[in-house]
């Protein structure tokens, strides 16, 4: 076993082979799918002004409080991104996208960066795929976001994923400050029996106490009052709305009154992804609308809604469901034995090539059996073998590698057609 002298930093990692082929396939059918439904894709930079992530996510989220990397390299100071929404929204307002009218609809991939404790489906820094759209308030649209996450999860071939959705008011007096009251009121009897956590977001963040995850808290939240039931008249009818809409899309929901989502800028619709293979940390995604943060930011009250799926965690279910093992066949492997035939096959796998097939050959001068086991490693289709003596011919053997194959010995220059023919 080697013993490199750098190795990556923990929470970080690198993707490669299966793991590689796999998040190709994530960010391409997202892309794919998203688009069908009218995203177009945006690319913000990794690092923005410290300043707009504390105003979006809040100031005493755990987010901004404890996990951002944060620099000062000179006047200015500056955060890694820990998620998307907020560029993409800062970029929505500086190009003047909201002067056009209209919906816009964009999505997003890149990797995100908080400073958490890693451990399975959480690290430092991570990949999110997400989806932004800005410009309408109209509850059809929280309803087809929510169902377009599912769609996706089940194009990738994920089957398990299931979808929580709560809604948690706006910020009229009447709605969530009172619902706020509502639910302090309730805890404030066993609060000392809760966790020091739960404690000190009494004050400052009594919402968040209803998702802590501690045994004796979550027994203590059982019956606390549910914020899907305390709205203002606006915010539940919007709610009854999305979910009559949900249904009519076809995507399956339970409520969940406890989920109340770890970032400031949410009103009205809340949702997550679940996946039982995550463990404790099973949310595979998540998102929501976010009425007041193109105003938070400076701009006009202009409403949207998102979300951003995970893709370490989309890794992770997909390697438990194991039914969409993604695997990249190739379809023409070149075998050749002796220099002139090596030099020739490198001239034939350029031709498939610019044919548009997938094609590749031994780079090692292996002998000719660990070269047939190398094509069947890469899972190709087609082999072409070519020797010296071949080549003196002007022959070359196409091999069919599927079970019970042919093979057959044609003219160099009927090669391409061949393996046409030979190809599935
Ligand atoms: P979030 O719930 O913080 O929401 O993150 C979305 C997803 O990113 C999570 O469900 C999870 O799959 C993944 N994720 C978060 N943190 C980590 C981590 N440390 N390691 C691995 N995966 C992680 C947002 O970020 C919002 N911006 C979503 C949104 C978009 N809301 C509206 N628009």
């Amino acid at each position: 076993m080697s013993n490199p002298r750098f190795r990556a930093i923990e929470g970080t990692r690198d993707y490669f082979g299966k793991d590689g082929d796999r998040f190709d396939k994530a960010v391409a059918f997202a892309g794919e799918l998203f688009a069908r439904y009218g995203y177009r894709r945006m690319r913000t930079p990794v690092f923005e002004n410290t300043e707009l992530f504390a105003r979006s996510i809040g100031a005493s989220t755990d987010i901004v409080e404890k996990e951002m990397y944060t620099f000062t390299p000179g006047s200015e100071t500056i955060t890694l991104r820990p998620e998307g929404t907020a560029g993409v929204v800062r970029a929505y307002l500086q190009h003047s996208r909201d002067k056009q009218g209209g919906l816009a609809k964009f999505w997003y991939e890149g990797p995100m960066f908080r400073r958490e404790r890693p451990q399975k489906g959480r690290q430092r820094q991570f990949h999110q795929i997400g989806a932004e759209a800005i410009g309408s308030g109209d509850p059809l649209l929280d309803a087809e976001l929510a169902s377009m996450g599912l769609r996706y999860y089940e194009y990738i071939g994920l089957m398990n994923v299931k979808l929580r959705v709560n809604s948690i008011g706006c910020s009229r007096p009447e709605c969530r400050p009172l619902y706020r009251q509502l639910l302090r009121d309730a805890i404030r009897p066993n609060l000392d029996r809760r966790c020091r956590s739960c404690q000190t977001r009494y004050e400052r963040n009594a919402l968040r106490i209803i998702d802590c995850k501690n045994p004796e808290c979550r027994k203590l939240s059982a019956n606390l009052p549910k914020s899907y039931e305390n709205l203002c008249r606006e915010c539940a009818d919007h709610f009854a709305a999305v979910k009559e809409a949900l249904a009519a899309l076809g995507g399956e929901f339970v409520l969940d009154h406890t989920l109340v989502r770890g970032l400031d800028y949410y009103t009205k619709t809340v949702f997550e992804y679940t996946h039982d293979a995550l463990g404790a940390q099973n949310a595979i995604g998540g998102g929501g609308r976010y009425d007041g943060l193109a105003e938070e930011l400076g701009g006009a009250p202009i409403p949207g809604l998102g979300f951003a799926l995970g893709v370490e965690r989309i890794l992770i279910a997909m390697e438990a469901e194991n039914g969409c093992a993604c695997s990249c066949p190739l379809q023409v492997f070149g075998v050749a034995l002796g220099g002139s035939a090596r030099r020739a096959m490198s001239g034939m796998i350029a031709r498939c090539r610019g044919a548009g097939l997938s094609a590749d050959m031994d780079y090692e001068k292996k002998s000719f059996k660990s070269q047939l086991r190398a094509a069947n490693r890469r899972q190709a289709m087609v082999c072409l073998i070519l020797g010296d003596d071949e080549l003196a011919r002007g022959e070359i053997v196409v091999k069919d590698m599927a079970e019970g194959g042919e093979q057959k010995t044609v003219s160099i220059f009927d090669c391409l057609n061949a393996v046409r023919a030979a190809l599935p």
